[in-house]
């Protein structure tokens, strides 16, 4: 098959780089905003034609979730429009879209796992973009998976991750939100679940959403505790409440994701979020 990735020089966009590098099975097209904006439909439109694209797995997106509330235009754009292009587009190529959603279509009251069809209700404007994006592309009719992940790291770009330790580097105590419960998801477990269900599903027609984060379930406060003893960081971490720490977005006070559909769509087991926070750092300290 003929993929193109969009957004490949973001965190998932990259894990799917390394990937593509040892797939002989199928030619990977990797573009990002400066050689194929997914605003610019006749971008895309040629890009399809061009290349003969079969799926398209859109990791572009408007992902500053704070700043989201200032430049609603701009992320509306990226996470909707945008969206409604790719879909279209393979509506008409008859390729198949797989787009990354997020937690953030929730509103984060749930005390239990929101499953795929659970209503959802953002609270952001990040999350209200993401969830008219996805509502866009199954109204299209094309065929679709629509992946929901959340609390997304890797060892390139910005991410939680690699703020926490290079707070520690520069600071003697950090304080972080001890009342916000969810599951963070190493980029490259989101790339191989996303290479399998692509694999085992090919050409054939599909229409589905599914959660994928790593298993199971944790603070931030708890996450920067294991981040600083695995990296040995000496550095005090405080809990504090989501009141302490204001943002302009609102975050989900639990955003933890139901993924037994997945798991028994893609037959995948899925590992625990401590196995692959490890993995990440031991990737981080090889680029040292
Ligand atoms: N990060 C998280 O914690 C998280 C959580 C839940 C869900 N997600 C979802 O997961 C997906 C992947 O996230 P990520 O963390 O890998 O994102 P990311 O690191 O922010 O990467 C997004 C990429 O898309 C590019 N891009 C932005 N606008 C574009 C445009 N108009 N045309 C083409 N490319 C464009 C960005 O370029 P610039 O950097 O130049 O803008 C960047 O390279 C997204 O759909 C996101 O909403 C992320």
């Amino acid at each position: 098959m003929n993929i193109l990735v969009t957004g490949c020089k973001g965190q998932l966009g990259t894990e799917l780089q390394k990937i593509a590098t040892s797939d002989a099975r199928h030619f990977w097209l990797f573009t990002d905003v400066d050689t194929m904006d997914i605003c610019d439909k006749e971008a895309v439109e040629h890009c399809f034609s061009a290349n003969d694209i079969d799926v398209c797995i859109n990791c572009a997106a408007y992902t500053a979730v704070d700043k989201a509330e200032d430049e609603s235009e701009l992320a509306e754009r990226v996470n909707v429009y945008a969206p409604q292009i790719l879909s279209e587009t393979c509506l008409k190529h008859d390729a198949l879209l797989m787009h990354i959603s997020t937690d953030y279509v929730f509103d984060g009251d749930a005390d239990e796992p929101y499953s795929v069809d659970a209503p959802i209700n953002p609270q952001s404007m990040y999350g209200k973009t993401k969830a008219e994006g996805e509502r866009l592309i199954r109204e299209s009719g094309c065929n679709h998976f629509i992946v929901r992940t959340a609390w997304l790291y890797s060892a390139t770009g910005k991410n939680f991750v690699k703020t926490m330790l290079s707070l520690a580097d520069t600071r003697d105590e950090i304080n972080v939100v001890a009342d916000q419960k969810g599951c963070p998801t190493w980029a490259y477990d989101l790339a191989c679940a996303l290479v399998r269900l692509l694999n085992q599903n090919g050409k054939k027609p599909v229409h589905e959403t599914f959660h994928y984060t790593n298993e199971g379930q944790i603070t931030w406060y708890d996450f920067t505790l294991a981040i600083m003893e695995i990296c040995e960081k000496q550095c005090k971490v405080n809990p504090i409440t989501t009141d302490q720490y204001p943002t302009k977005a609102k975050r989900p006070a639990y955003s933890v994701l139901d993924l037994s559909k997945i798991k028994a769509y893609a037959g995948i087991k899925i590992p625990f979020w401590r196995e692959s926070l490890i993995k990440c750092i031991e990737e981080l300290k090889r680029k040292q």
